[in-house]
């Protein structure tokens, strides 16, 4: 087993993170408080430790080296020779951007997704292209998104009066997940009305709700995060995987 992956194994077992042999039915959602960086740097690629050390010391490091080790344990927890790979949409550089799952250089059957809030750590591994953004409620406003809304979804959350004060954090983070399993990132969310669905799925917490060909997802992330999943076809059975 090469250095890497032991080191994965190793740190992945101090932080107690599950490793579940993943049904092709089953989608899997890691959720991880951040942890400190120290302990878990022996498991990241030079290109991660690189992106690392140029974040400021703190809640940035702590959780890129948990979501990033998370990311890397899930994917390995599938099979030997399962590794991730990034590559950036806009620039066409590798070592960030969309994660994809590989083995031996080519694509593998699996599709990963990574959010990192300021202490919360989610990663989503399953048999069809899949998204997750995880948010502290609190810290997404109507304004600091108004670009990716349209007028009609902007109308709706910028309105305290007539809306719960969560929806800008519902919305966001459902438009975040979709653009992960789309790959493109939030290119494009300021057109797609998404204010009938995110209501559905907030009236119907943890259950999936169909659109457009997706499943999507709105689930309690604990500590005054919120979370959404977006999955392409039918909807998969999940299974969280949380740690305190
Ligand atoms: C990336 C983005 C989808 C979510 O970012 P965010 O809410 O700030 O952060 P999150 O922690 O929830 O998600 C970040 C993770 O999403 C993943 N990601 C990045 N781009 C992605 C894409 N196009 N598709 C799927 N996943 C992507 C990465 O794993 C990233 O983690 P990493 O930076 O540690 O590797 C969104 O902010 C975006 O579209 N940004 C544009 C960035 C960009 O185009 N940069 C160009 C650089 S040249
Ligand atoms: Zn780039």
């Amino acid at each position: 087993m090469n250095r890497r992956r032991c080191a994965v194994l190793t740190e992945a077992a101090s932080l107690g993170l599950k490793a579940p042999d993943l049904q092709p039915g089953e989608l899997g959602l890691w959720l991880c408080k951040s942890q400190d960086p120290e302990e878990l740097t022996g498991s990241l690629s030079e290109s991660e430790l690189t992106r690392m050390q140029l974040l400021a010391p703190g809640a940035g490091r702590r959780n890129f080296a948990t979501g990033h080790l998370l990311m890397a344990h899930a994917v390995q927890s599938q099979g030997p020779g399962l590794w991730v790979s990034q590559r950036c949409h806009r620039c066409g550089r590798q070592g960030h951007g969309q994660p994809t799952v590989v083995s031996s250089g080519r694509r593998a059957g699996w599709w990963v997704s990574l959010s990192r809030s300021s202490s919360i750590c989610a990663v989503a591994l399953a048999s069809a292209p899949v998204g997750v953004d995880v948010e502290l409620v609190d810290r997404v406003s109507a304004a600091d998104i108004a670009h990716v809304l349209t007028d009609r979804e902007w109308g709706a959350a910028s309105h305290p009066a007539l809306c719960p004060g969560d929806l800008a954090a519902r919305l966001w983070c459902v438009k975040e997940a979709l653009g992960k399993a789309k790959g493109c990132g939030l290119e494009g969310a300021e057109r797609l009305d998404m204010l009938d669905v995110v209501d559905e799925a907030s009236r119907r917490p943890e259950s999936w709700v169909h659109w457009r060909g997706w499943s999507l997802m709105i689930f309690d992330g604990r500590d005054s995060h919120i979370g959404a999943l977006a999955v392409r076809g039918g909807p998969l059975h999940v299974r969280v995987l949380r740690l305190s």
